[in-house]
């Protein structure tokens, strides 16, 4: 309720003040910054596209600086996109990220040194074990060297885990074993040595997921191995935001003195085409009109529950904030959003905080309530 009188108050002073002869100011401008409000608890992030990187994409130029201090690169950081041949690097856009945050004093999350998904061409056949040592090995020295003493953290390696929490059976597990876990963190560890290093997957909230993080933490651990903390994606939906597991996952990190970072996080309200919540990339569904309900607007009714489910969330990650380090969007705003493609290209997803011009949602005001209450 006090969300919806904080909406009136902001369209009063928003219109108000957009009548007044003097200095014209715009509604993004009078917002509370996420940042500054969490700012005693978490770093509040978000995943930052070319166009956003090159400041190109108007809506949010003045957005993004005044809500958030950490950014991640939604793409432009990972293996198919910075190193596209053998001993070929496209740091260009990297660089340009790492100026923005530099420019306004953002945390940079690399992501991602280690993936399955979105490998180069050129790695994708490889099948013996030498060449993608290589690789694996020029790869993080090459491109964390870069960065050294820049980058605040690395998503050292992402989503290596099946649902049931043993290892992923990918290429570097078939080609370089058990053990490509740990020596990936020990070469980023050498490679910049200040750098934050984190495992990041999604569904790892889940009991069965979880307990494979917790045995890939202890080997890692053993091996006398730095690893700092975890990111638990978040790619959930708005009405089943697993808020238990959540708690019992902030607490097993924790015991292992490892910091917890919801990293991807977006509710989507469009029916899923599966019962699990699946959010890997490479698995996709059919079209039909069932899918996608909302093509025009999304009801206020909607709204307000998705609302609802993301105040749920930050109050219990508020509980949690010695343990929580950063909370991190998936996007700056409902257009941005990978939701809009997968599993089903051409939806129209409501999964953030700012609409697709770029106005806060109940959401927004519903998060920032939570840290006032
Ligand atoms: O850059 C090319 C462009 O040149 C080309 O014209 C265009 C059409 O094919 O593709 C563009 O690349 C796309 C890229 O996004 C940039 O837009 C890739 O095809 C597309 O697959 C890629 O999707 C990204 C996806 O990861 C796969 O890398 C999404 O934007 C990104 O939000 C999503 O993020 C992942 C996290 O990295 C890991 N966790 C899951 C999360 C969601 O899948």
């Amino acid at each position: 309720m006090r969300a919806k009188y904080s909406i009136i108050f902001f369209v009063v002073v928003v219109t108000a003040i957009s009548f007044y002869p003097g200095k014209r100011i715009s509604a993004q401008q009078i917002l509370p910054p996420l940042k500054e409000v969490f700012k005693k608890d978490f770093l509040i992030g978000t995943a930052l596209n070319s166009m956003q990187i090159y400041e190109k994409d108007a809506g949010p130029v003045k957005l993004i600086p005044q809500q958030f201090n950490a950014v991640t690169a939604e793409n432009v950081m990972k293996a198919a996109e910075i190193h596209p041949q053998w001993n070929v690097y496209q740091f260009e856009m990297a660089d340009k990220l790492m100026d923005y945050a530099a420019r306004y004093r953002m945390k940079v999350n690399g992501h991602t040194l280690v993936w399955h998904s979105q490998l180069p061409v050129f790695v994708q056949h490889m099948k013996d074990a030498d060449s993608v040592m290589r690789f694996f090995v020029d790869h993080i020295n090459t491109v964390v060297g870069r960065y050294k003493g820049r980058i605040y953290s690395w998503d050292v390696v992402n989503e290596a885990l099946e649902e049931d929490g043993t290892l992923r059976r990918s290429i570097f597990l078939e080609t370089l074993g058990e053990d490509y876990i740990v020596n990936a963190f020990r070469l980023a560890q050498k490679a910049d040595p200040k750098a934050k290093l984190y495992y990041n997957d999604y569904n790892i909230e889940q009991p069965l997921k979880r307990a494979g993080v917790i045995a890939l933490v202890k080997k890692i651990q053993a091996a006398g191995v730095r690893i700092d903390g975890i990111g638990i994606q978040g790619h959930w939906r708005y009405d089943a935001v697993p808020l238990q597991y959540i708690e019992e996952s902030i607490r097993a990190f924790s015991s292992l003195g490892l910091e917890t970072m919801i990293t991807e996080l977006d509710l989507s309200v469009l029916p899923g085409p599966w019962e699990s919540n699946e959010a890997d990339i490479n698995k996709t569904a059919r079209w039909n009109e069932r899918m996608n309900p909302w093509p025009d607007a999304l009801p206020d009714t909607v709204a307000q529950i998705q609302a609802k489910a993301y105040a749920s969330l930050f109050i219990l990650l508020l509980k949690y904030n010695q343990q929580v380090s950063r909370i991190t969007f998936w996007g700056v705003n409902d257009g941005q959003s990978w939701l809009n493609d997968w599993p089903i290209k051409g939806r129209t997803n409501y999964p953030l905080l700012f609409d697709r011009i770029f106005l806060p949602k109940h959401a927004f005001y519903s998060v920032i309530e939570t840290r006032r209450k």
